[in-house]
């Protein structure tokens, strides 16, 4: 027996003008919990297709159990006892849990053709409650959150006896309840005999749940420890291949006069009665749980999102944003959460994605202007160090940290005065997150006004000159940079109802 459940041995797998993955080797033990980190680009996606079939290797061999296999398709991946949680989750939301899960093996009645839901239902739902789940499995999938999705993905691969279950950033879209349940059912696998490679740019979860942890840089192996031999400052340079001083590189905002002013803004049942202000050259952070409304908050001020009632001033001025294109012609940019449905065309080049939010600035009469493209797109891929082969690239080919960083470039090419930032670090690299960050004090420096929404708390606190804290829709209170107040303990008592 080998010591390994599953080992890539030498696994090189090139791409045009990019070599993703360059004589890769990785082993994972039986029961364990392996940790994968590294830049955006580093080749951890690339390692997974090529775990999974999605993609053949140029080079190299992948053994399950000691026995080298031949895997070229995904079900070969299956076969072998090897399953991946995508991001994109493989759900039809209009079936059900059960329809869900049994989806590729139904089970049939005794010499019938007749499907047995009977034994499939209680089947579905005995996986599901094994891994914390007590749901109505008969309900269609879209009546679920993200975390239940995930976990009846997870279900899939529990019911096909999967050696290993390959996660790639499962958190990036849950709440804070349900990372804590996502954790707590990776330890039950775990306690199972199930293992577990866990992708994820969020330190802190790696040293919470992981039993070693293996570093790439460039597509290639870097260093494989025990977390307890890790911690944030050596996990961070050997990802990054130097020493990162400042983490959140806040330069003190100059505050202006006032840039958007916000009133009772009112959308039945999701927000109520919001109302603040933004001012010209600070950064306003909205903190709060996943649900507190501060998306919908953003995309109401962008005209993305209905409103029953409230006013929005610029500068003084009133204005009415119905749809995103008056939001812009207003000078508001808005960065999204979600890079794949607003923010990115994926079959379109880098270079047309840089220019698409601001046309007008890219053309000359009624062409465009392929010399200003060219020259503003190369100088964001080195402003934002976005890691592609060259200007032309699709979009789609980048890796999901990469795309991001466009989404930045994107609107950051706009000559919007207000910039709406929706988790504009989510899927972004330690390394690459410090560059948006001196980007965001470049755009206050500048005079504008940055209202960012993020999940992550160091970093509203890192980067914001003002806080305010979001609850059920309300808006629970407020705090100053400078105030004794401006603390996490205080954050998270607004955001769970306290009196701030
Ligand atoms: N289908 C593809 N075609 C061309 N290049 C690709 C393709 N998929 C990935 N790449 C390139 O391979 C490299 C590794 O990408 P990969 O997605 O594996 O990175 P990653 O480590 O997952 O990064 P992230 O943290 O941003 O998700 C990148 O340079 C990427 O642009
Ligand atoms: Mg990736």
């Amino acid at each position: 027996m080998s010591d390994y459940v599953v080992e890539l041995k030498n696994v090189t797998k090139r791409f045009p003008g990019v070599v993703a993955l360059r004589n890769m080797s990785l082993q994972i033990k039986q029961g364990e919990i392996l940790g994968l980190v590294g830049e955006n680009g580093a080749g951890k996606s690339t390692l997974i297709k090529v775990l999974t079939g999605v993609y053949l290797p140029d080079e190299g061999e992948i053994y399950v159990d000691g026995i080298k296999q031949n895997i070229k398709t995904p079900n070969d991946a299956k076969n072998a006892g090897i399953a991946c949680v995508y991001q994109e989750l493989n759900i039809v939301k209009l079936l059900s849990i059960t329809d869900n899960i049994f989806i590729n093996k139904l089970i049939r009645k005794k010499n019938s053709r007749l499907l047995d839901y009977n034994t499939m239902h209680k089947k579905a739902h005995e996986v599901m409650l094994s891994l914390g789940q007590d749901v109505d499995e008969k309900k269609p999938c879209g009546n679920f959150g993200m975390g239940i999705l995930q976990m009846v993905e997870i279900a899939k691969a529990v019911l096909v006896d999967t050696k290993l279950i390959i996660m790639d950033e499962p958190t990036s879209s849950l709440g804070e309840k349900e990372v804590e349940q996502l954790m707590s059912t990776i330890r039950t696998l775990k306690a199972r005999g199930v293992s577990i490679l866990f992708v994820s740019h969020k330190l802190e979860e790696l040293f919470e749940v992981c039993d070693r942890v293996t570093v790439m840089r460039d597509g290639e192996h870097i260093l494989t420890n025990d977390i307890k031999n890790m911690n944030n400052e050596k996990l961070i340079t050997a990802m990054v291949g130097r020493t990162l001083d400042n983490q959140y590189p806040k330069v003190a905002g100059k505050k202006g006069r006032e840039a958007l002013r916000v009133e009772n803004l009112n959308s039945a049942g999701v927000l109520h009665d919001i109302s603040f202000t933004a001012y010209h050259g600070e950064i306003l952070g909205i903190a709060g749980l996943v649900g507190a409304g501060r998306t919908e908050t953003c995309l109401a001020i962008f005209g993305a999102f209905p409103i029953d009632s409230g006013n929005l001033h610029i500068d003084g001025k009133k204005i009415v944003n119905k749809s995103p294109k008056d939001a812009v012609r207003n000078g508001i940019a808005l960065l999204t959460e979600d890079r794949k449905g607003q923010g990115l065309v994926l079959s379109q080049g880098i270079d047309t994605n840089l220019a698409l939010a601001n046309l007008k600035k890219f053309s000359k009469g009624p062409w465009l202007n392929k010399g200003k493209i060219r020259e503003t797109g190369n100088k964001n891929i080195e402003d934002f160090k976005i890691k592609t082969p060259g200007l032309k690239t699709i979009a789609g080919q980048l890796s999901g940290g990469n795309q991001q960083k466009v989404v930045i470039g994107k609107w950051i090419n706009t000559d919007a005065d207000i910039f709406l930032f929706d988790e504009p670090t989510r899927g972004i690299d330690v390394g690459a997150k410090v560059e948006v960050y001196h980007i965001m004090n470049r755009l206050v420096a500048e005079g504008k006004c940055v209202i960012m929404v993020s999940s992550e708390l160091p970093e509203i606190l890192g980067m914001s000159d003002r806080v305010i804290i979001m609850r059920e829709g309300r808006i629970m209170g407020e705090i100053e940079r400078e105030s004794s107040k401006f603390s996490q303990e205080i954050i998270m008592k607004g955001a769970w109802g306290g009196k701030i």
